[in-house]
């Protein structure tokens, strides 16, 4: 158990970039009484920060961390019950943040949405942080709160209606408006560059089960849409969504851990709506070729070089206030008994995930920073979902209670 008697709630660590400076203005103003920190490598830029924070709420103090220098995450992660953090492209810094919360008792959660580097996670710390009762929770932003608590919110729906889970789930991307930071670029970038020169790094983003717990049967879910179809339930054409090889690998693992409440031959993928007639193909088939030309240019080092230097944002940069202010997002997941009652055309059941902010940034750091304070307030406030210890999904270690935080910060999980 982490201990509770530590001197902080929440650390946010890579406080001075991007989406880390959004977590610790929202904690400034969300954070009620919590005692709290603003962590990172430099100190001059953290006071900066918090001189900033300073007009909108509770001020944090500092505390000053390195990656590179372990002692000092150490004395970070023992000094709090809950590590959250920003510091990206993980696969480069991650690891030494996980160890030092595992070894020091301090719950995590952070943003990744570098899957082979989490399949790695849990190779090397789901035992020792079961063992030692921290919760190790990645993917708390738009990745993959949205997938994995609609689909929670789905299951527990179709208990109630039908006394039995959903064995097919789908996830459209009915709606988003928002853009992109360079830590984000830099993630995808870093992601692209390993999986060139690493076929384990390949395999793992290829498996659709890549985060299945060691020793069970996977499933027969293939990899995602990788192209433009038609789908009749929604009467409208749908394209290949770019998250989808994350969301559905965390999905997967939700049902794995939370002891295959959604069935063991659960099925679940991920897609993106457009419209109906030849608008709706041609926009679907353009967003198929936009992704596959995006993907090769960074797999191509000369192009990749000239994609980041010219046209994708750089470190610490991001969209601007007035992108965020006007960004929101509409996810739907539909469900049904099993295939065939899709096939048969009946009825799903809908479950609508909505927020006013753009998802990768505004309603990223809400969803980032509430997850953060569900952690430091204990396992007795999750109730239900406490899976205890491990490398986990939100869905696992934060489930339904999560869910009730988030629609109290204004998000909307509803049944339609
Ligand atoms: N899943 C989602 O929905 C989602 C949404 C948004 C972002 N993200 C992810 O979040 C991560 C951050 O993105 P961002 O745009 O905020 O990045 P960013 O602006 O580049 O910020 C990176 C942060 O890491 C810090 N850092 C770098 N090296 C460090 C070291 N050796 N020791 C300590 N701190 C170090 C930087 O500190 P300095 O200020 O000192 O350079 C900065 O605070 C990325 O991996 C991105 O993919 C995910």
């Amino acid at each position: 158990m982490v201990s509770s008697d530590r001197e902080f709630d929440v650390v946010v660590f890579g406080a001075t970039g991007f989406t880390g400076r959004l977590v610790a203005r929202y904690l400034a103003q969300q954070g009620g009484a919590r005692r709290w920190a603003v962590a990172g490598r430099n100190e001059a830029k953290l006071q900066a920060l918090i001189a900033e924070l300073a007009s909108g709420g509770v001020a944090p103090s500092v505390v000053v961390a390195d990656v590179g220098d372990a002692e000092s995450l150490r004395a970070m992660a023992a000094r709090t019950r809950v590590v959250c953090t920003t510091v990206g492209p993980y696969a480069l810094y991650g690891e030494a943040v996980v160890k030092a919360c595992v070894e020091e008792g301090a719950d995590y959660c952070d943003l990744t949405g570098e899957m082979d580097w989490v399949a790695e996670m849990i190779e090397h710390y789901h035992e020792a942080a079961r063992s030692a009762g921290v919760r190790i929770v990645h993917s708390c932003g738009f990745d993959s709160i949205p997938s994995d608590l609609g689909v929670l919110r789905l299951q527990q729906e179709a208990q109630r209606r039908w006394e039995a889970p959903a064995g097919l789930a789908k996830f459209y991307l009915w709606d988003a408006r928002g853009g992109f930071s360079g830590g984000t670029v830099a993630s995808a970038a870093e992601t692209v560059e390993r999986a060139s020169r690493d076929a384990t790094v390949r395999e793992r983003l290829a498996d659709p089960y890549a985060l299945y717990p060691a020793g069970e049967a996977p499933g027969a879910d293939r990899a995602p849409q990788d192209r433009a179809r038609f789908d009749p339930a929604i009467g409208a054409w749908t394209g290949p969504f770019m998250m989808a090889r994350v969301n559905e690998k965390v999905v997967r693992r939700s049902n794995a851990l939370r002891g295959f409440e959604y069935g063991r031959d659960f099925r679940y993928g991920e897609v993106v709506r457009l419209g109906r007639g030849v608008g709706g193909a041609v926009g679907a088939w353009s967003m198929t070729l936009g992704l596959g030309g995006l993907v090769a240019g960074l797999a191509f080092k000369p192009t990749r070089a000239l994609l980041r230097r010219f046209v994708l944002p750089a470190a610490g940069e991001g969209p601007s206030e007035k992108t965020m202010e006007e960004g929101r997002f509409c996810v739907k997941v539909y469900g049904w008994k099993d295939v065939g009652a899709m096939k048969a055309g009946e009825a799903p059941l809908v479950v609508r995930v909505e927020a006013d902010k753009d998802p990768g940034y505004g309603a990223t750091a809400l969803m980032l920073s509430e997850s953060a304070m569900l952690l430091a307030d204990g396992e007795d406030a999750v109730g239900d979902a406490a899976v205890g210890g491990g490398v986990l999904t939100t869905a696992a270690a934060l489930g339904g209670a999560l869910i009730e935080r988030l629609e109290g910060a204004g998000m909307v999980f509803e049944v339609e």
